[in-house]
């Protein structure tokens, strides 16, 4: 121990291993729903009229698992990662740090009980009840006193980048949870949101965007500029621009709600503004990715040979391709055909999979073996295997919604010269069948990907475990 503060700061690891570890189960558990789903909408039946599998029970199950428990621990175990690398430090009050991870997995549970009971709010990405939220409030409480804690007591001057990302995410989720699940509980399983009406679809989709933009974006780019400057050994392409990057994304983020609400009682004034500050988004989102891709320029031959560099390569590629694609749903004309479609769908995915599960695949290959006193996963042609089935997975799945989306548009809206419609709703259905079996064709192999991840997290934490023996050596570990 002695010995190891001799060299440098001793930082806590423990319990980022854990938060590595349960990312790979709920992202396996999270895209297994996922998949049933797909099969689900291909093959209704498959619910087998068993009330806690029906597809309304189910689908808030797979967000709620995907997004909160696999990107939750993922971000909250890469930056607890981060800020102890970043400020040279150990993490403030690491009791409370584990705190942080069983009161998220206790969370996590919660969610997978009483969601499939048919226990929701029906506000969507926020159906958890409120006894759950009050917990999920002390939890990110206590996340937020351990993430700035460790930050105050740094032993550099400045703070790094990827932590103003990850801060912005802690600090914004908590106010628009809070704001958002303002509810009055009527029993204890039951409440009632405190908006009503238009104002309720305005705070509803001002909190779902910017989960949107803090949840999945924000956070994930935190992770974005710590990974891979540190996967290509080359630094951040242009420090300047991180910084305007940070400012101009999360000033924008916060106005581009409406354009969920196109053409609903929302006054019409108020689905421009989130339209227009909708398609300035793409400069701040643009200048990211171009930061993040041009971080690799003078190392393009790592493109070749690193299979983790891909995987962050392709995410930066789908985040360019989403960010551009969001601006341009959001414009109400081309909202009018995407909406309600499986192209908004497609458009998700793109980012969900495409962006925020290879971003966190590529950092977790990154992270994993140093974890556990290895320099390298087990495999690395199991990370290339992995490579290829998550990368044409994605592609399956979201081009095989862009079709199926802009087919249903377009036939929803064919007339007839007489003005009835030209095609019933059952034709659109049939039309897309051939498509969602596509879509689950992609899900699996993407789903199976992850179980070629598990397998080489084992196998790497089973090899590494043994020669470190002492779990002091890991931690220190610079
Ligand atoms: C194997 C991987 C996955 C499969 C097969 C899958 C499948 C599905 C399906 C079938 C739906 C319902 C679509 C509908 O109602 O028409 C859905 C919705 C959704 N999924 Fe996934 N998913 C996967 C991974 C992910 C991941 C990793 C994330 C996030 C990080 C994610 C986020 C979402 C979201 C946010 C929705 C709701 C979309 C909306 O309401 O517009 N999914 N997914
Ligand atoms: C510049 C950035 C972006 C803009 C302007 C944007 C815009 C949009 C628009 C216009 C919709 C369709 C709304 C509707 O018709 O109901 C949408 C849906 C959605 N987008 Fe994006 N998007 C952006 C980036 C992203 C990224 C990077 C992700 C994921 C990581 C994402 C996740 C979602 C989700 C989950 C929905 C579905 C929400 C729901 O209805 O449940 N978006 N986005």
């Amino acid at each position: 121990m002695a010995t190891a503060e001799a060299q440098g700061p001793v930082y806590d690891e423990r319990v980022i291993r854990q938060f590595t570890i349960m990312t790979v189960v709920w992202g396996i558990v999270g895209m297994l729903v996922g998949v049933i789903l797909a099969s689900q909408l291909a093959w209704p039946q498959l619910n087998f009229d068993i009330p806690y599998l029906s597809y309304g029970r189910l689908r808030p199950l797979h967000t709620n698992a995907v997004i909160f428990a696999f990107g939750g621990c993922a971000l909250m175990g890469t930056s607890f990662h981060v800020v102890q690398r970043t400020c040279r430090t150990s993490l403030f009050a690491p009791g409370l740090a584990s705190f942080v991870f069983w009161g998220w997995q206790l969370v996590i549970v919660a969610a997978a009980i009483t969601l499939p009971l048919g226990l929701t709010t029906t506000k969507e990405y926020a159906e958890l009840e409120w006894p759950i939220d009050l917990l999920i409030a002390v939890v990110w409480v206590c996340y937020a006193v351990v993430f700035f804690g460790t930050i105050m007591k740094r032993q550099t001057r400045h703070i790094y980048v990827a932590n103003w990302f990850y801060g912005a995410f802690i600090v914004t989720i908590a106010v628009l949870h809070i704001v958002n699940n303002l509810e009055i509980p009527v029993s204890a399983w039951k409440s009632y949101s405190i908006y009503s009406g238009t104002i309720d679809a305005m705070v509803q989709w001002w909190y779902g965007h910017n989960a949107v933009g803090f949840f999945l974006t924000a956070g994930f780019l935190g992770m974005m500029y710590y990974y891979v400057p540190k996967q290509a050994e080359r630094p951040v392409y242009s420090y300047r621009l991180s910084v305007v990057h940070f400012w101009a994304l999360i000033s924008v983020y916060m106005w581009a709600g409406p354009h969920h609400l196109h053409y609903t009682s929302l006054p019409d004034w108020v689905q421009s503004v989130g339209m227009v500050f909708s398609l300035i988004l793409l400069a701040p989102s643009w200048g990211g990715m171009i930061n993040g891709i041009m971080t690799l320029s003078g190392a393009w031959e790592k493109l070749r040979d690193d299979p983790i560099i891909r995987f962050m390569v392709v995410a930066l590629s789908f985040y360019g391709m989403s960010t551009f694609e969001g601006p341009m749903m959001s414009i109400k004309t081309v909202n009018a055909l995407s909406h309600f479609t499986d192209w908004t769908i497609g458009h998700v995915h793109s980012g969900a999979l495409g962006w925020v599960a290879m971003m966190t695949i590529g950092s977790m290959y990154y992270l994993i073996p140093r974890l556990w006193g290895m320099t390298r996963m087990y495999s690395v042609r199991l990370i290339n295997t992995h490579f290829w089935l998550a990368t044409i997975g994605v592609i399956f799945y979201v081009v095989n919604m862009w079709i199926a989306g802009v087919m249903q548009g377009l036939m929803w809206r064919a007339v007839n010269e007489d003005g009835t419609l030209t095609n019933t709703f059952v034709q659109s259905l049939e039309a897309t069948w051939p498509f969602y079996v596509g879509r689950l064709l992609g899900g699996l192999a993407f789903l199976v990907g992850m179980l070629v991840m598990a397998f080489n997290t084992y196998k790497t934490i089973q090899q590494g475990e043994a020669p470190a023996g002492n779990p002091e050596l890991a931690m220190a570990r610079g």
